[in-house]
């Protein structure tokens, strides 16, 4: 069965730096999604956004923005926006599990609002023509409020929506509710992508097997755990290809160098460095160790060397 894998956003991670990286080297992906745009009470969108959606930014890949409101105004403004940059889809984020967003009404704050979803969208759709798609949550606080949603989602041409099968509450602890996410496949008329803990090539096999209906499958943290993962997955291995190393070196170095460019500051580089280790550090055969001695690079001359000795120990 054909299917396709779309990369999920993380915002501080999948920016355009990443995207651009993940696909020269590992491929596999044929959709990014980019991380939030949010408002801050303002019609202004913040430069760093706009880097990042650009389109000589994405030059290379398929990108789809996002927006994270619970405004009409706001998200007809983000539509207007993007469309402006020839982008023709915008999603909506009802997933955020953070308080400072939850607590605002915002996120997966808003699927207990259904009205306001109805509101929302019916505005959108009748003064904007962007394509809309979703990602959400089941829920806030349990798995049933996505059921209350649904049936006002099937009033619009919604070109798909993304569930990510945790509630709010949870935030990334506890497991996925697949029951919960076959509920929702029987209950909408719509086109349901799956997203959570998809971290291997056994684990999707598993997804898969257990969600036939299911053809886009959403992948986050595992892809920056793993670049290597979308790729092994189309090609049905478990097998890493020999120059493994080789590839990831590269990979970092490009990364390393866009940010070394882009930020300014070594206390900024190396934190921004020091977190995308906490995930790649995890292909490493002592992940504990190797990310231990990422942090304790202090200065960019040090991390440079505890680089090159990680990926020559491997
Ligand atoms: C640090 C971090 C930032 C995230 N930022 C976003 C975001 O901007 N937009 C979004 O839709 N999801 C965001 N997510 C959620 C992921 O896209 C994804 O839905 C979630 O991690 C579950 O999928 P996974 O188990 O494959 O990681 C974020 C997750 C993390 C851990």
């Amino acid at each position: 069965m054909s299917y396709a894998l779309l990369s999920s956003p993380l915002q501080g991670f999948t920016d355009f730096r990443f995207r651009n990286a993940q696909n020269k080297y590992f491929g596999g992906i044929d959709t990014f999604y980019s991380p939030y745009i949010r408002l801050n009470g303002k019609l202004v969108i913040k430069s760093s956004y706009e880097r990042d959606l650009l389109p000589e930014n994405n030059n290379t890949l398929e990108c789809i923005p996002q927006v994270i409101t619970n405004d009409a105004d706001e998200f007809l403004f983000v539509a207007k926006y993007v469309q402006e940059l020839g982008y023709k889809e915008l999603n909506w984020n009802l997933g955020c599990p953070y308080p400072m967003v939850t607590k605002c009404g915002m996120g997966s704050g808003l699927i207990k609002e259904s009205e306001k979803i109805d509101a929302i969208l019916n505005r959108v759709h009748s003064e904007s023509d962007i394509i809309v798609s979703m990602k959400m949550r089941l829920g806030y606080d349990t798995t049933d409020e996505i059921l209350d949603v649904l049936p006002i989602l099937d009033k619009y041409p919604i070109k798909n929506i993304a569930i990510h099968a945790r509630i709010g509450k949870q935030l990334y602890k506890g497991g996925v509710h697949l029951d919960a996410f076959q509920k929702c496949i029987d209950n909408t008329k719509h086109k349901l992508y799956y997203n959570g803990d998809i971290t291997s090539v056994t684990k999707f096999r598993e997804m898969q097997e257990q969600f036939p209906s299911i053809d886009h499958w959403m992948i986050g943290r595992g892809l920056i755990s793993d670049p290597f993962l979308p790729s092994m997955i189309k090609e049905n291995t478990l097998e890493y290809p020999k120059n493994k190393m080789e590839l990831f070196s590269d990979f970092h170095e490009t990364l390393y160098q866009g940010y070394s460019e882009s930020l300014s500051g070594a206390t900024h580089i190396l934190l921004k460095m020091h977190h995308l280790w906490e995930y790649f550090s995890t292909t490493f055969d002592n992940p504990h160790k190797v990310e231990k001695n990422i942090r304790k690079a202090k200065s960019i001359r040090n991390y440079e060397e505890t680089v090159k000795a990680v990926f020559k120990n491997g």
